[in-house]
């Protein structure tokens, strides 16, 4: 680990960021039938992250850092349909972000 990551992980905003981060992983997986809100809710999500200084490849970097979170966490236990359906769903999520934070 070099000094950037480590001081990132360090860094009192950052570890902020990951509470909201997981938070927001969350509520998505909690209100999966209200799928249309969600998505509602991430376009805004991406509008507000133009303002933060995000950039499409920062968000799609986000979603690919999760799957890889969930594998080191489970191991064996993900299953390839697992890891499959977890993109999926993040791809689907990240769309509307990405669709806020370009075009909203
Ligand atoms: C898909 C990935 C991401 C999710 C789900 C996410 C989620 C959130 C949420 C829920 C908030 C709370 C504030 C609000 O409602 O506006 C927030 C704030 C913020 N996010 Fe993100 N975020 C993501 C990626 C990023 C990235 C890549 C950056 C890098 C620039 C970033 C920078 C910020 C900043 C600067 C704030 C304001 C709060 C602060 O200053 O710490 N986010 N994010």
């Amino acid at each position: 680990m070099d000094d950037n990551q480590e001081s990132l992980k360090e860094n009192y905003r950052f570890r902020c960021h990951v509470g909201l981060f997981c938070e927001t992983i969350r509520i998505a997986v909690e209100e999966m039938r209200e799928i249309e809100e969600v998505l509602l809710f991430l376009k805004d999500l991406g509008r507000k992250h133009r303002m933060y200084g995000a950039t499409p490849t920062y968000i799609k970097t986000a979603g690919e850092g999760i799957v890889y979170a969930i594998d080191r966490k489970l191991g064996n236990e993900f299953t390839r349909s697992m890891k499959t359906s977890w993109k999926k769903f993040f791809t689907i999520l990240q769309d509307s972000i990405l669709e806020g934070l370009e075009f909203g």
